[in-house]
């Protein structure tokens, strides 16, 4: 198992990948001024490939499946707000699933209760989504997509768990974990998001949604241990620390 890093410079794509003897493709790639991951799921016998979090530069990221021989099939959303997926915010357009909608038309995998702000946020329609809940799963190839609901930054984020990786979005970092102070934000679901994930089996891989710790990715016994967050017992001292 051997992880291998390729900076294109002067591109706005990042690649990545994570590689082991087996039919799984991972690839981190970083993309956008916030610091954001997209990622690529998918088998390498098949060649089929789900986007995670598409946004901010679909020719690029199209152009990277397409140079690779790669055939994407799926889109797969851990939340809806629009670094993540495409929309308006704060005076700013980010490009997104609609894009790609346009440029290689797929389903986009959302939690059910993400949908209404889905559709809100990027002007998608409910044909466009497949709408999930924890423990359904998604096969590609011989390679099988587990979902499981974390709310708690937004009602219907998720997380997607791959043989022995952890794809986080904005629930889990490696140094913290998202936002509960937004509109839709929950502190207390957020706590028991972080127990639910706590109890992932050490070795497990975790690929946040942002570069926003000292290292892209680092396994959950790493992150256990520098992660204050992971190591919070009750909600009296989970409200008191995030302030909610
Ligand atoms: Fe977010």
């Amino acid at each position: 198992m051997c992880f291998t890093s390729n900076r294109k410079k002067g591109n706005k794509v990042t690649e990545s990948a994570w590689e082991e003897p087996s039919d799984l493709i991972i690839e981190q790639i970083e993309i956008g001024p916030m610091q954001n991951f997209t990622y690529l799921i998918g088998c390498r016998s098949t060649r089929e490939v789900a986007i995670v979090d598409p946004a901010w530069d679909i020719d690029g990221v199209m152009q990277h499946i397409n140079e690779k021989g790669y055939k994407l099939t799926a889109a797969l959303a851990t939340h809806y707000h629009p670094d993540h997926v495409g929309g308006s915010f704060s005076g700013h357009t980010v490009e997104g699933i609609d894009r790609l909608l346009e440029v290689n038309p797929v389903k986009l995998y959302t939690h059910k209760l993400e949908a209404e702000g889905m559709k809100k946020v990027t002007q998608i329609s409910d044909s466009d989504m497949v709408k999930v809940e924890s423990g359904d799963r998604l096969t590609l190839g011989n390679v099988e997509i587990e979902f499981l609901h974390t709310p708690g930054h937004t009602p219907g984020s998720q997380c997607f768990r791959v043989k022995n990786t952890l794809i986080s979005g904005d629930t889990l970092f490696i140094n913290g974990c998202g936002r509960v102070d937004l509109p839709g934000s929950n502190s207390d679901d957020m706590y028991h998001s972080m127990c639910k994930l706590c109890s992932l089996p050490d070795d497990t891989l975790l690929l946040p949604g942002h570069n926003y710790g000292h290292v892209p990715n680092a396994t959950m016994g790493e992150t256990k241990k520098i992660n204050t967050h992971l190591r919070i017992n009750d909600l009296e001292t989970w409200h008191s620390i995030m302030g909610h």
